[in-house]
């Protein structure tokens, strides 16, 4: 009896052990070592202990041989059973989860800025009685150039350099196509909205990227005249920025209208101090009264119709709108500034 004493309080440390090592293994990988340690088959605790019998008394060897298996077992189910928990929670970077860490937000996401604003125009011209149109941002060169007005080897082509794509394709360099496209398959009364990407070999800069969206407007109907362009982008401007805006039309040019003008608004704002100021005259789109060889290219009558059309960078008016001094800001999907914008 003498002898069988230490071995039976090692085995109960071992068990011990070996089960507070089973539970704190939190990776697969981990169990596996503390397997091998225990339960090894070459010098695992456990075996070492048992092969450690032969140094017994005789009458001793066959209660401490059953309770180091029983403690093999233990050790054994415990070992299965941490195996099917981790199984179940290891991700597939091998580590399990830990299941204490606080969860994360709830990911909300939002509309992009530039977006925000083309919403918010179209809901304005929605009111002043225009609908929503689209066309292909893969063009021909005749929608993008020709049908518009503006043979290939004028400088105002040179202007709008872009990519050409297999098949005679191009990336179209503004929306105006969309106007031609219209007009080919709609009868006056026309007045319709199309926003869009539009493309052109262009720096990118803090004013400038080869890629960006913009909004083309277009009526089309008997009797439409000059006036009707100025109300209608007064009208505009003043729901957009404020009553107080001021809108300016300058002489301008484009091969498809015909006069011509760029138009500047002057916004109105309140000083830190609450005094009202006014900004510069900022320019914010190109418009004009349709030529009307764009009319009979697309076979409406130009003696009996008459249009406007404009053409506008949503981006631009976004850089206003927030204060934001880079346009590349809007394309490198930081989600630090996207969620800045994020609202319901
Ligand atoms: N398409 C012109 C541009 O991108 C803008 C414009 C549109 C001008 C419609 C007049 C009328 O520069």
């Amino acid at each position: 009896m003498a002898h069988s004493e230490p071995p039976l309080e090692d085995l109960s440390a071992l068990e011990r052990d070996g089960l507070q090592a089973v539970e704190s293994a939190s990776t697969l990988d981990e169990l596996e070592r503390v397997r091998v340690r225990f339960l090894g088959r070459k010098d695992g605790l456990v075996l070492t202990l048992l092969r450690q019998l032969g140094d017994l008394a005789l009458e001793d060897r066959p209660a401490v041989g059953a309770a180091a298996n029983r403690v093999k077992e233990r050790l054994q189910s415990a070992t299965d059973a941490r195996e099917e928990l981790l199984g179940q929670t290891v991700g597939t970077s091998g580590r399990a989860h830990d299941l204490t860490l606080p969860s994360r937000n709830r990911w909300v996401g939002g509309r992009h800025p530039v977006t925000q604003v083309v919403d918010d125009l179209v809901g304005i011209f929605r009111t002043l009685g225009f609908t929503l149109s689209k066309g292909p941002e893969a063009e021909t060169e005749w929608y993008n150039f020709q049908a518009l007005n503006t043979p290939l080897d004028h400088p105002a082509a040179d202007e709008q350099d872009t990519l050409y794509l297999k098949g005679g394709h191009l990336l179209r360099s503004h929306t105006s196509p969309v106007q031609v496209r219209t007009l080919e398959r709609s009868k006056p009364p026309i007045r319709i909205l199309a926003p869009g990407m539009v493309y052109r070999r262009d720096s990118y800069d803090a004013t400038h990227t080869p890629a960006f969206m913009q909004l083309e407007g277009l009526a089309v109907d008997e009797g439409i005249t000059f006036v009707d362009l100025k109300a209608t982008l007064s009208e505009f401007a003043r729901r957009f920025w404020g009553p107080g805006t001021r809108v300016r039309f300058r002489p301008s040019f484009f091969p498809f209208t015909e006069p011509s003008a760029e138009v500047d608004v002057k916004r109105v704002y309140r000083t830190e101090e609450g005094k009202e100021a006014e900004t510069d005259w900022i320019e914010i789109m190109g418009a004009g009264m349709v030529d009307p060889a764009v009319l009979e290219a697309s076979g409406i009558d130009s003696e009996r119709y008459t249009g406007f059309a404009f053409g506008m960078g949503p981006g631009r008016i976004a850089l206003l709108r927030y204060g934001i001094p880079d346009l590349r800001l809007f394309f490198e999907n930081d989600v630090r500034f996207l969620e800045q914008f994020s609202r319901s």
